[in-house]
């Protein structure tokens, strides 16, 4: 990104309004670990984001599809390596299916090693009289209704920062250590996946994968020298919501002189978080990593492109990925004007799809849920528009575990509403278990196909 950042520094965005920040009880007790914070090491470098950056520019122009995909909110209670490495074979699985079916490489992005902080819509809640903070998110309160837990401690900024550096350790680990060579592909089936539909089909394709790669080798082709077969890159995002932690991790790099947020390599802008003069737009407009922006309902074409304007003044392709959260029943009336009104100025932006905000109800028993065919909807729908307008429906935005969980209704095992108590962990919202994502990583990669089929060789 080559903007000229004159008017920001780290702090502009302390002179405009916040919205969804929490009221810090100890004003002096937050700055003390801001100050802490912005000695420790980044998590991750320039360089790497953007090399990301560069990626998703090619996605941009329709060669790569970005999946984003981990959960809802991380939990300070769930730092286990096997949570962790289970939500990586689930993504791993993904992708291959994704790239397997469409022939386009996937850039694989975790909501992980920092997605702990989450926006309300109510700033308390209330309960048999009692009036507390809401649960923004680990990195702020703990979940339990209770005064303690609810008041919003600045030590887990720090809590955050270790366990995202423990998380990122373990990530990079897995992903250049062997275990994410494309020779074990078949190890990335989960036991309780492999029984499923979904799971046998993905197995049919791990076959063909191995066969593939023991005729390469038969070949004579050596397929140790080839870094793409050893190792994935995995790169990891989250909501940048609480900015005293941003800024604590924002640095200059040395190499460009830009300064990037190093608590993640890409960074987005929730849909309550966007008004164009507020806080959040204010701060990362001046950060060079990439970007995603949460596109809602209530957004308007001019809106968008003002914002557009204001946090990639210079169409970069891959500094901006817009993620469109509408909802099953007004994605086919609102997107299409907005992507019509960026198309038609030459707007280099990544559109992706995150059909699990817009598809929230509760169910019967009370729990937060999402049903798989509405989620598979919205997502048919977001390649429907695309198609029709001649742009690239360019990744795919999801909440999930790797775990066996019954928090989101439907898909290959059909679970019901009687399913959702026995096994809903999620702290905040529903997410896809791992069979569920394997089936929609399926249903994504079929969509793919039908698009080039339809496209042929048009270029985009
Ligand atoms: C989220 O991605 O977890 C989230 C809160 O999304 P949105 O800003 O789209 O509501
Ligand atoms: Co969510």
């Amino acid at each position: 990104m080559e903007t000229s950042t004159n008017d920001w520094n780290v702090t502009t965005w302390r002179s405009r309004s916040i919205a969804q920040s929490p009221t810090w009880p100890d004003v002096a007790h937050l700055e003390r670990v801001e100050s802490e914070l912005s000695k420790k090491p980044p998590l991750v470098f320039a360089g790497e984001a953007r090399r990301l950056e560069e990626q998703l520019g090619h996605a941009v122009h329709g060669k790569a599809f970005l999946l984003q995909a981990g959960d809802c909110a991380e939990s300070f209670h769930e730092a286990a390596a096997d949570a962790i490495r289970d939500k990586l074979k689930v993504i791993l699985q993904m992708a291959v299916a994704l790239t397997y079916a469409s022939g386009v490489p996937v850039i694989k992005v975790g909501r992980i090693a920092g997605q702990f902080a989450k926006p309300r819509s109510e700033n308390f809640e209330e309960r048999d009289g009692v009036r507390l903070d809401a649960f923004r998110g680990h990195i702020v309160n703990g979940e339990a209704f209770d005064a303690n837990e609810r008041r919003p401690d600045p030590d887990r900024l720090l809590a955050a920062y270790h366990q995202s550096v423990a998380t990122l350790n373990l990530l990079r680990a897995f992903t250049t250590g062997g275990f994410a060579a494309l020779s074990r592909v078949h190890a990335w089936n989960q036991e309780f996946v492999a029984n499923s539909l979904e799971g046998k089909r993905y197995s049919m394709i791990a076959d063909e994968i191995e066969r593939a790669l023991s005729f390469m080798k038969a070949c004579g082709i050596d397929l140790h020298d080839d870094s793409s077969l050893q190792g994935v890159d995995f790169y990891t995002s989250h909501e940048a919501l609480i900015l005293p932690y941003e800024q604590a991790l924002t640095r200059r790099d040395s190499l460009t002189g830009f300064w990037y947020d190093c608590s993640a390599h890409m960074l987005w802008i929730g849909d309550r978080t966007r008004q164009l003069d507020g806080a959040h737009v204010e701060f990362l407009r001046g950060v060079a990593n990439p970007l995603g922006l949460k596109v809602g309902p209530s957004m308007d074409a001019d809106e968008l492109r003002r914002l557009v304007d204001v946090l990639n003044p210079d169409n970069t392709a891959g500094r901006l990925t817009l993620i469109s959260r509408m909802g099953r029943t007004l994605v086919s009336e609102k997107l299409p004007p907005l992507v019509e009104a960026l198309r038609d100025e030459g707007r280099n932006v990544l559109w992706t799809c995150d059909p699990m905000h817009g598809n929230t109800y509760k169910a019967s028993g009370g729990e937060k849920t999402r049903h798989f065919d509405d989620v598979l909807d919205e997502t048919s729908q977001f390649f429907a528009v695309h198609q029709a307008l001649g742009t690239w429906p360019g990744g795919l935005h999801i909440e999930l575990t790797g775990d066996n969980v019954t928090e989101c209704l439907g898909g290959g095992d059909d679970l019901v509403e009687d399913d959702l108590k026995l096994n809903y962990t999620s702290i905040c919202d529903p997410r896809l278990n791992a069979t569920q994502s394997l089936d929609m990583a399926f249903h994504v990669a079929e969509f793919l196909q039908a698009y080039s089929a339809a496209n042929g060789a048009r270029s985009l």
